[in-house]
């Protein structure tokens, strides 16, 4: 016999969206319980993103959780676009009205959040295996899991599938009901973790020769750089030296600036793809991150997507509890999907931008510095770059 509980809302998925909607459920009186099928100590040391928009800070904060954020994340007011040799400042706070964006790894995020919802007694579960879901078309969805060698089944009222992109929640909505919009890019980034204090106070992203180049940082004593590489690019064929002086060429600038290299902690590749299905919800089931959508991370925009789709959740969530009212519920994906699209189209045309292309003629690459010439020599696209990265308004 299978260990039965009940709640109101089983969350599928410990990631930003998956604990973002179960902080923000709890704050308004409402029961979760959320599933991971990886360790605690697995989702909190694992390398992911570490930009976080101005509306996500401000959404940590309010939840609670933004203490360790204000004082360790690193708030910067700007980023530098390097091309031809030359950098060229973006100044976020002038063209934003005051706006930023803050440094602080997705890792310190979801440690924050996991030690936010156990300190309040939430039902965060690590370690499951055999997650599946059913009856999501009736009022009554449940989720199945094995912990510990025991059968178990959540009861509950809607289910969150916050399970990323390899998640079980997508592929159990029934063929024929999504529709899949995707673009696989032809390159990936190699990416390390450095035990080096950043050689720029702000990040720079590089378009050169050889390729698409980023320092970004996670503390004042780690930096985090990527290079642009084959999509299945071999990291054997890579040794550190060859990464940093990779990244000497493709970073240099002829003001002087000089790249520090230091020990490197970690280095992988990641494919590219810009992904999103519509629509993110069926029946009682609702998607949220990147079970829904894949943005390349240029602009780094898919934490706070995540986020944001938590945000939007929760608030379907609260009107249907306090007021009975299922409208915006019934509305959550279309209310997403519009923003989700305005955030592809930027990280697509930063990704555009800034990447060599192997099917690229002279032209694309004349147009492509011709981008990179207006971006930064007109205040009006300046000022659609820093409002895209600083983060577009909820809805
Ligand atoms: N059962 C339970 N948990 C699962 C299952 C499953 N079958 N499949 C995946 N998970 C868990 C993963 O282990 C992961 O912890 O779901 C979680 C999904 O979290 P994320 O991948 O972090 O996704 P999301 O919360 O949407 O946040 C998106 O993560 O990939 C980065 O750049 C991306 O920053 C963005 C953010
Ligand atoms: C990162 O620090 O990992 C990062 C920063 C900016 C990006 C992408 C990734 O655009």
């Amino acid at each position: 016999m299978a260990k039965i509980q009940r709640t109101q809302v089983g969350i599928i998925g410990a990631g930003p969206a998956g604990l973002v909607l179960s902080q923000l459920l709890y704050l308004q009186g409402i029961e979760s319980i959320v599933l991971e099928n990886r360790s605690r100590h697995y989702v909190e040391e694992r390398v992911r993103a570490g930009v976080l928009e101005q509306g996500t800070v401000d959404l940590l904060t309010d939840m609670g959780v933004g203490e360790r954020m204000k004082r360790e994340g690193l708030v910067h007011f700007g980023i530098d676009l390097r091309f031809k040799g030359q950098g060229h400042r973006i100044d976020f706070h002038e063209l934003t009205g005051g706006k930023g964006i803050t440094i602080y790894a997705q890792a310190e995020v979801v440690k924050d959040l996991n030690n936010a919802r156990l300190a309040a007694g939430g039902q965060l579960l690590f370690e499951v295996d055999n997650v599946s879901i059913r009856a999501i078309d009736t009022a009554k969805p449940q989720i199945r899991y094995r912990k510990d060698d025991a059968d178990c089944e959540v009861h509950c009222d809607f289910i969150a599938g916050c399970d990323g992109f390899h998640g079980i929640c997508r592929p159990s909505i029934p063929s024929g009901m999504l529709t899949e919009y995707e673009r696989v890019y032809p390159f990936g980034w190699l990416g390390i973790l450095a035990q080096v204090p950043p050689s720029c106070d702000e990040l720079i992203y590089a378009y050169h020769d050889h390729g698409f180049a980023l320092l970004s940082m996670r503390t004042p004593e780690i930096s985090r750089l990527y290079l642009q590489c084959q999509p299945d690019e071999d990291i054997s064929g890579w040794s550190d030296d060859k990464i940093w002086h990779e990244l000497h060429t493709r970073l240099a600038a002829s003001s002087g600036w000089t790249l520090t290299e230091g020990l490197v902690l970690q280095k992988g590749v990641t494919g590219m793809r810009s992904f999103v299905v519509e629509p993110m919800q069926y029946g009682r089931l609702y998607l949220a991150g990147d079970s829904a959508h894949i943005v390349p991370p240029t602009g780094a925009k898919g934490l706070n997507l995540a986020v944001a789709d938590g945000q939007i959740l929760a608030r379907g969530l609260e009107e249907y509890y306090s007021r009975g009212n299922r409208q915006m519920l019934d509305h959550y994906s279309e209310i997403c999907l519009r923003r989700v699209w305005k955030v592809q189209r930027f990280s697509w045309w930063m990704t555009s931008m800034l990447h060599r292309f192997p099917d690229e003629n002279p032209f694309d690459r004349r147009r492509q510095l011709a981008e990179l010439d207006y971006v930064t020599s007109s205040q009006a696209a300046a000022r659609t770059l820093a409002e895209n990265y600083v983060g577009l308004p909820l809805d």
